[in-house]
């Protein structure tokens, strides 16, 4: 049977449902199917918040964590919190970093509890194309965020060299959501990950959704001939 992808209004029940489902599973997969890859991505993501002492960093839609955990392993001195709706998750998450200060809040990315100006840093791994409102939820982040502060996203990106795109395509949507079955048999989300990212934006889109919504020096730095994009964007210092 063909899969449908949940409706706009559906999508931020079902994949909050869906998370919590294969939250066990979920590290795992993202090992298997990035070869571990995205463990180095992750750390990459750290990097690019350039986070000072006593900064505080938010980790969005943190899921079982490593951006966090990467965040205050690279910046011990910050003050890191992550944010996810999915219980599951954030308890896979609070499991793994038994040792280390990170706050971990169950929330929605698109009605945040924080003042404006807050975060010097948010993170967001594999989160944006999860949302039911991309712009809503970019409007939220800048809100939060201190003038100045940085977003950086990791998620995956759009290859445009013709023949790689083709084997991505088929690695993606063919092998990845057997990969998925044969870690959880019946588990639909294994499917709706690559399905997902026919609707998210390609580099160049995003970044100029980026500037579009407030922020300023979008860029981004493509991984594996861009199957793996992270974005980084800063809030105008100016208010
Ligand atoms: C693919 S996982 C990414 C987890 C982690 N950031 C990583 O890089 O491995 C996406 C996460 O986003 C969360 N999520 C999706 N939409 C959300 C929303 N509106 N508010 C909070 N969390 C959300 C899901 O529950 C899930 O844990």
């Amino acid at each position: 049977m063909t899969y449908q992808l949940p409706s706009t209004a559906d999508k931020a029940e079902y994949v909050s449902r869906k998370f919590n489902e294969i939250a066990l599973k979920y590290d795992r997969f993202n090992d298997l199917i990035t070869f571990g890859l995205h463990r180095y991505w992750k750390r990459f993501v750290a990097r690019q918040t350039g986070l000072r002492e006593g900064e505080r960093c938010l980790d969005l839609c943190c899921g079982t964590g490593d951006i966090a955990r990467a965040v205050i392993k690279q910046h011990p001195d910050a003050e890191v919190t992550g944010v996810d709706f999915a219980a599951s998750m954030l308890g896979v998450a609070a499991e793994r970093t038994r040792f280390d200060s990170v706050q971990w809040i169950q929330g929605d990315a698109l009605r945040l509890p924080f003042p404006d100006n807050w975060f010097a840093a948010v993170t967001i791994g594999y989160g944006l194309r999860n949302l039911d409102d991309l712009t809503k939820g970019l409007l939220e982040i800048r809100r939060i965020l201190q003038p100045g502060g940085v977003l950086v996203s990791l998620d995956v990106g759009k290859v445009r060299l013709p023949l790689i795109d083709v084997l991505n395509r088929f690695y993606f949507f063919k092998v990845v959501p057997k990969i998925g079955e044969w870690l959880m048999p019946e588990q639909e989300m294994f499917t709706y990950l690559p399905q997902s990212s026919l609707k998210y934006p390609d580099q160049e889109t995003l970044k100029r959704k980026l500037l579009e919504v407030g922020f300023q020096q979008a860029d981004y730095y493509d991984f594996v001939f861009g199957a793996s994009t992270i974005h980084v964007a800063y809030k105008t210092s100016a208010p």
